[in-house]
């Protein structure tokens, strides 16, 4: 069954759910409100110590909480403080995305970036390019989704009425 498409109101404007690394990505988010940079006011800043940290669990309550998009922060490939974090987490944001793919979550609804802490400008590009890719796609609509699956799940149970036998092809009379 063809998902219901869900116009949201001209104000509607994304949540998403940052999760930025101390030493970098969430110092470049500071530099960026201190320096007066103008980005979405819809993204809400997580810090964890290091990228590395990220549970994908996390991800998955963010968006079932109400988030429309989740964006992960971490230091530049070899500027991790903890040595590794950022390569541990970029091994599971793939693993993440995948599975999300599967689940039928669209690609742009978790980004991963690496945004030191100089990069201040970085961020507000970041937060704004992606909150216009989620206003693209609208609403996550997570309990939508989820009626939609139950629907999907209930027509493919033993017993349900195939969808041949639901929408009968007419016979065609050869006399
Ligand atoms: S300390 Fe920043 S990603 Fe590890």
């Amino acid at each position: 069954m063809p998902s219901e498409i869900i116009t949201p109101p001209a104000s509607w404007s994304p949540r998403i759910v940052a999760f930025f690394c101390n030493w970098c990505t969430y110092t470049a988010a500071d530099l960026a409100g201190v320096s007066r940079m103008k980005y979405a006011p819809g993204v809400r800043v997580i810090r964890l110590m290091c990228s590395g940290r990220l549970d994908p669990q996390f991800v998955f309550d963010a968006l079932r909480q109400g988030a429309d998009g989740v964006l992960i922060g971490g230091c530049h490939p070899g500027d991790c403080h903890y040595s590794e974090g950022n390569y541990r987490m970029l091994r599971r944001f793939r693993l993440l995305r995948r599975l999300l793919a599967d689940l039928g979550y669209e690609d742009a609804r978790v980004r991963l970036e690496w945004i030191s802490a100089a990069e201040g400008d970085r961020v507000r590009v970041v937060v704004n390019e992606m909150t216009e890719q989620l206003r693209a796609l609208g609403p996550l609509d997570l309990p939508g989704r989820i009626s939609e699956w139950n629907r999907e799940l209930a027509g493919n149970a033993p017993g349900a009425p195939s969808s041949a036998a639901a929408s009968p092809v007419p016979e065609v009379s050869h006399a």
